[in-house]
């Protein structure tokens, strides 16, 4: 499948944190011919395994998580509007106004509009004040709370603020979930470009539920696969926009892949730091640091499983994360593609 393409239905797909049902089920069949085995766990992590001929083969673990941020029905009100809370972490001022999609106990689409009182009715104060989310409402429609229920809406639903993937222009685009279905993607590329080649080691593409409230996929996939080396590969912070000074960027979009350092939730081991430096640079892939230490990734659980596992965390740059609007350059997804692809290859002789 072209680049373009795999990201699109990455990112439309819905997967609400603790409801990846959807996007799981894609990345099944995207990843299925280019492993040996999948496999879903309890919880909802999917596993595409790719063994080693070797007996005594040791286990890399790439990562990347299913999951994007969303809300939850909390109320259905007796005039049929619907409160509702956050799943992961939202910026408050970004969620008045928007389209947003509901997923219905029988898994259906109930469409929907977060409301807000117009300019026009309110006080100079309450303009100025900024809108917390309990005042906040969705509008779907119905007329009455039963009218709510016979179209199928639940307390507990997820839904998310829905903005399909759209091209800005030739190489720039723009979609709801970036963070991570960039990561999604990357793996699902890198176990393409190695299907078929003997790697020495196992490897295990995981792709975890429930990052965005607290990293719980990631905690529970690395228990069983009991890796011996893991990667996460995130969608990150691209913070070069007007109004944000250098040293506050954590990542730029067209500098390619980002490497972490440290976040707050690991500092990477410094052999695997630089065994990943000296790979891009072997393979004359251009990368940047992800500044330390803004956000934690799914490799802060991984590395504290059992008795510890060294890992490292790559990321696509991308501007305007847990917004319905993340954005990326095709350029940056396809260096990182490449350099995933290389740490595959190399990273476990380099640092095992
Ligand atoms: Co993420």
């Amino acid at each position: 499948m072209q680049t373009i393409d795999l990201l699109r239905e990455l990112s439309d797909a819905f997967g609400v944190s603790g409801f990846e049902d959807e996007v799981r089920d894609l990345v099944r069949t995207l990843v299925s011919p280019h492993v040996d085995e999948v496999v879903t766990d309890t919880l909802g992590n999917l596993f595409a395994t790719r063994r080693s001929l070797n007996p005594g083969a040791k286990t890399l673990m790439l990562d990347a998580h299913l999951d994007e941020i969303g809300f939850i029905v909390k109320w259905i009100e007796k005039d049929g509007f619907l409160r509702f809370v956050p799943i992961g972490g939202w910026d408050p001022r970004i969620i008045p106004g928007h389209r947003v999609k509901i997923q219905t106990r029988s898994g259906e689409f109930q469409n929907g509009v977060i409301g807000t009182a117009p300019p026009h009715i309110l006080s100079p104060e309450e303009r100025k004040a900024s809108l917390p989310i309990e005042k906040l409402f969705i509008d779907i429609g119905a007329t009455s709370l039963e009218e709510a229920q016979e179209m199928g809406i639940r307390i507990g639903d997820p839904l998310t603020i829905h903005y399909p993937f759209m091209e800005l222009t030739d190489g720039y685009v723009t979609g709801k979930a970036f963070d991570d279905r960039v990561g999604c993607a990357v793996l699902i590329e890198a176990a393409e470009r190695t299907a078929g080649l003997d790697l020495g080691v196992n490897v295990v593409f995981a792709f975890v539920f429930g990052e965005e409230v607290g990293l719980r996929g990631a905690r529970t996939a690395a228990f069983q696969i009991e890796p011996d080396l893991a990667i996460a590969v995130e969608g990150t912070i691209g913070a070069d926009m007007p109004g944000v000074p250098d040293h506050s960027q954590p990542v730029r979009l067209g500098c390619g892949p980002a490497i972490s350092v440290a976040d707050r939730s690991i500092v990477v081991t410094r052999k695997v730091l630089t065994a990943m430096e000296s790979i891009a640079e072997a393979a004359d892939i251009p990368y940047q640091y992800k500044l330390p230490t803004y956000g934690g990734t799914d490799a802060g659980a991984i590395h504290l499983t059992r008795g510890g596992v060294l890992a490292g965390i790559v990321s696509v740059p991308c501007r305007y994360i847990h917004s319905p609007i993340s954005t990326l350059r095709l350029s940056d997804f396809e260096l990182t593609s490449r350099f995933v692809t290389e740490l595959v290859k190399g990273l476990p002789d380099a640092v095992l």
